[in-house]
């Protein structure tokens, strides 16, 4: 890189320093006025707390939730009502209580911790931090794969399930993965259906929806259902299947989802309830009663919101990256992110950077277990909490800082 290219950087780094910005984009957080689209769950029982099936909803009990709330999970996670339990606020709440009784009461099998030895879960990268630190919170080793455009490179997937008895699970964010948007392809989602019948020891497909509903260009991602293939292959009870509303109404006042077959359903009903004796159900009458009428058409609503911030960020990106070589990043139709890879080396120098000017991002290595990037090559971008305007702005920035980086890495080389 020529050095007046870098004095050229240097000067632009330093001109927006001086404008003193505040941005972050760190945040998978909806918008305020994402959040306003779901006002009108407030009152939306006026006073009728009976569910269809005449339960009175403010009373215990219903451990599975009520009708209308497992046939809006159903809608969400592609199944039938009777493979749901419609739970309480938190998706990520579910994940942790199913590893848990896997791990130490058993789930359709003798507990895993049984074998004596560390269990693993693998983790396709980049991925979901919770997903990382919820297994490792459990004590589990986190062996990696990459991410392909079609999900989890399968051929390592499937050959880690082949030569370590101790792998007993994979994550999956099957449509608009976190963060890369992808969509598993068809055959992905067959490969995944089998693993549990090629695996050497119990395993869970843990299949977190988080964005099954979340597109933002139409036509829409179809997403192979995986209970069926997994039915047709003998695998059912291996498959644990979660999604919430907690990106369609309110973050952490909404509802979730568990699925799968009655086996594992069951087994998770009994582990259930030790904790409770039933979960919010008045909040599940009023979601189901206020989502179930209007899901797609509520959906396209926060589509005509977070659409033109994802093509602000592809458009910062073209601008300021486009060409040079230093960086690739995904182009999603819906979901919550963008993955952003530099070129190796350079993306923590780079968010250091960004945050010099202002600009919070998350920390580089975030998508990888333990916080550690072996490449040092991705950044997560998160556009939907922001206005338009910051976004752009953030991407300027960020986009700044990548050249900057990599013309200081190479000056100094
Ligand atoms: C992939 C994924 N799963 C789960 C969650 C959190 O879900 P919940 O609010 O239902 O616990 C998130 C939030 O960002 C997510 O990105």
């Amino acid at each position: 890189m020529p050095t007046d290219n870098l004095a050229d950087l240097e000067q632009q780094f330093q001109a927006l320093k001086r404008t003193n910005l505040a941005l972050d984009l760190t945040r998978g957080k909806p918008a305020a006025e994402q959040l306003d689209l779901s006002n009108a769950l407030d009152g939306a029982l006026a006073g009728d707390f009976r569910t269809e099936d005449g339960t009175d909803a403010r009373n215990y009990g219903m451990l599975r939730g009520i009708p209308e709330a497992r046939a809006l999970g159903a809608r969400l996670l592609d199944v039938e009502a009777d493979d749901v339990i419609a739970a309480g606020n938190s998706s990520l709440t579910l994940m942790f209580h199913v590893l848990d009784a896997a791990q130490n009461a058993g789930l359709c099998g003798p507990p895993w911790r049984e074998s004596g030895a560390k269990q693993k879960v693998i983790c396709p990268v980049p991925g979901y931090d919770r997903h990382f630190a919820l297994a490792d919170a459990l004590g589990m080793e986190l062996p990696t794969v990459p991410m392909t455009d079609d999900g989890p490179d399968m051929d390592r997937v499937e050959a880690l399930v082949a030569a370590d008895p101790q792998v007993r699970g994979i994550w999956c964010v099957p449509k608009y993965a976190n963060p890369t948007g992808c969509v598993y392809s068809p055959d992905t989602v067959r490969r995944l259906a089998l693993l549990p019948a090629k695996a050497r020891g119990p395993f869970l497909v843990l299949w977190d929806n988080a964005y099954a509903v979340h597109d933002f260009e139409f036509p829409a991602a179809r997403l192979t259902p995986l209970l069926p293939l997994a039915r047709a292959a003998g695998t059912e009870d291996g498959m644990a299947l979660f999604a919430s509303t907690s990106k369609v109404t309110f973050a952490s006042g909404g509802m979730a989802f568990l699925g799968g077959a009655e086996r594992f359903l069951a087994d998770m009903e009994k582990r259930l309830a030790i904790l409770m004796i039933g979960a919010d159900k008045v909040n599940q009458l009023r979601h189901a009663r206020f989502l179930g009428p209007r899901l797609e058409q509520h959906m396209r609503a926060h589509a005509s919101l977070v659409r033109p911030k994802f093509e602000a960020v592809r458009r910062g990106l073209e601008r300021g990256l486009g060409g040079t070589g230093l960086a690739e990043w995904t182009n999603p139709r819906g979901g919550y992110f963008v993955s952003l890879n530099t070129r190796p080396g350079l993306a923590s120098e780079s968010v250091a950077l960004a945050r010099q000017l202002g600009v919070a991002l998350t920390p580089a290595g975030a998508t990888f277990p333990h916080g550690r990037d072996p490449e040092d090559r991705n950044i997560r971008i998160a556009p939907t909490f922001a206005t338009v305007e910051a976004v752009a702005k953030s991407i300027e920035v960020l986009a700044l800082c990548v050249k900057l980086a990599a013309a200081r890495s190479s000056s100094a080389s």
